[in-house]
């Protein structure tokens, strides 16, 4: 099939080298030139593992190429998918549409024959109702042109495998009208339905909805763990050994329960943001008020792990040395937006501590968004004379690191284990003072 995917980003890069590893058509849309380049080059703009192998097999094969031009898009596709951008406005809860609406605003013009616009981009419930009006009225196809709304549940650091084996696929259509976007949906994705997959199909809304409340749920749960944490933390119990306790439970579940410094990244903050937002505008917004508990809580989570650095420290971080190791929002990733190890990197800072960033992937984007900070070109680097250690993000690298690797390397030996995936007893008894989020 011959397909655009519009917007290369983390998303949509990865949707479109998985739509040619399937063995359609797909050209690349972006408005931005260089990372057109880049692409084009065979070269991913960003770390995400597996995916460059995946973007060169597909450009020497010839299935995949990148443009910046919408009239070329509109004249190549019959399926369009957007992966662009929703980020949380300026100095509001809300998403900022602007995008996607620049998308539709521009290609739907350009379409003259029957064809089908698929949104993945995460948006406030109703935005593809009011996207298809628009489409339809803008574009000289007019009925044929079809808006279905298919949303992304891919993870970062985990972006190829959750596209060629996703777990489910939801696909939202307008119930109003008779239309193609199940078939097409079906074709597009026939090699991986092939096993079973379950395939929803749902009007607009819900599959809008069912995005942002998966989300919604994620966060609830991290939240909930870091909760019991602080309860943990105040009567000694241990919450790690309790989250393994009940995540024996199947209606519970083990995954999405490590307590630490809590969440970050592009999505799961913004979007229980904008869920709240938009539940608000629909006169809901009492059912989403415990959302604004679960991002209290998320972001307490910052400042404790700064108030337990600057006790670690003897009461003050002023004129201390401290080692940060982690600076992505998670490992296997070098996206720091929104980074909870970033964040209190520059709260330490900012307390009068000489703070050195290290992170195997991401010390680029940090250096661009934090580049005050000290930066390191190892672990052992950012360690040098360090009052404290702080591991704030959980790469293989720093969990099967070894006291001995850092006892001649620091000045003190403290270390704070900021996302509990170190073991307390090995550090404790190389002469270490250990101390992790919830563990006695
Ligand atoms: C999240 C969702 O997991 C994806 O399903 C969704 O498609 C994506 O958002 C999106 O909306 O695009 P992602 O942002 O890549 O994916 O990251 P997650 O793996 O969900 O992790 C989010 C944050 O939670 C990270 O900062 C991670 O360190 C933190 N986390 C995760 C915890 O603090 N504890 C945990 O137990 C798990």
């Amino acid at each position: 099939m011959k397909v655009t995917v519009i917007g290369t980003g983390y998303l949509g890069a990865t949707h479109a080298a998985c739509m040619a590893e399937l063995g359609h058509q797909v050209l690349g849309v972006d408005t931005d030139v260089k990372k057109l380049e880049r692409l084009a080059s065979g070269s991913v703009p960003f770390y995400e593992p597996g995916l460059e192998e995946i973007l060169q097999r597909n450009i020497e094969s010839g299935r995949l190429s990148f443009t910046d031009s919408y009239a070329e898009a509109a004249e190549f596709g019959d399926v369009h998918f957007i992966g662009v951008g929703t980020p949380q406005k300026k100095g509001e809860y809300a998403a900022d549409l602007r995008y996607v609406d620049s998308v539709i605003e521009t290609i739907a013009p350009l379409i003259t024959r029957p064809a089908t616009i698929f949104g993945k981009s995460t948006v406030p419930v109703g935005t593809a109702s009011r996207l298809g009006q628009r489409a339809r009225e803008l574009s000289p196809a007019g009925e044929a042109l079809e808006i279905a709304w298919n949303p992304e549940f891919l993870r970062e650091g985990f972006a190829v495998q959750d596209t060629l084996r996703p777990d489910r696929i939801v696909l939202g259509v307008d119930r109003n009208r008779s239309g193609q976007a199940e078939k097409v949906a079906r074709e597009v994705y026939a090699p991986i339905l092939k096993d079973g997959l379950p395939f929803l199909v749902t009007d607009l809304a819900t599959a809008e909805l069912v995005k942002v409340s998966a989300n919604a749920f994620l966060a609830t749960k991290i939240s909930f763990i870091n909760a019991i944490a602080e309860v943990c933390e105040a009567s000694g119990a241990d919450v790690s050994v309790l989250a393994d306790a009940i995540g024996f439970d199947a209606r519970i579940g083990r995954r999405f329960l490590n307590a630490g410094i809590g969440f970050g990244g592009g999505c799961l903050p913004k979007d229980i943001r904008a869920f709240m937002a938009r539940a608000g505008e629909l006169g809901a917004d009492q059912a989403l008020t415990f959302l604004r508990e679960v991002d209290a809580i998320n972001m307490r989570r910052r400042v404790a792990m700064v108030e337990s650095a600057k006790e670690f420290c003897g009461g003050s971080l002023l004129g201390g040395r401290v080692g940060v190791l982690g600076a992505a929002f998670k490992p296997e990733s070098d996206d720091v937006r929104d980074s909870p190890a970033l964040n209190i990197a520059g709260q330490m800072q900012l307390q009068g501590a000489a703070v050195t960033v290290y992170d195997p992937k991401a010390m680029k984007n940090s250096r661009a968004l934090f580049p005050t900070l000290g930066y390191a070109e190892s672990a052992i680097e950012a360690c040098e004379g360090a009052d404290a250690v702080l591991v704030l993000t959980e790469w293989d690298e720093f969990r099967k690191m070894l006291p001995a690797d850092l006892d001649d390397v620091v000045r003190r030996k403290r270390i704070i284990d900021g996302r509990n995936c170190l073991d307390p007893q090995t550090w404790r008894n190389a002469g270490w003072a250990y101390r992790g989020v919830g563990r006695p």
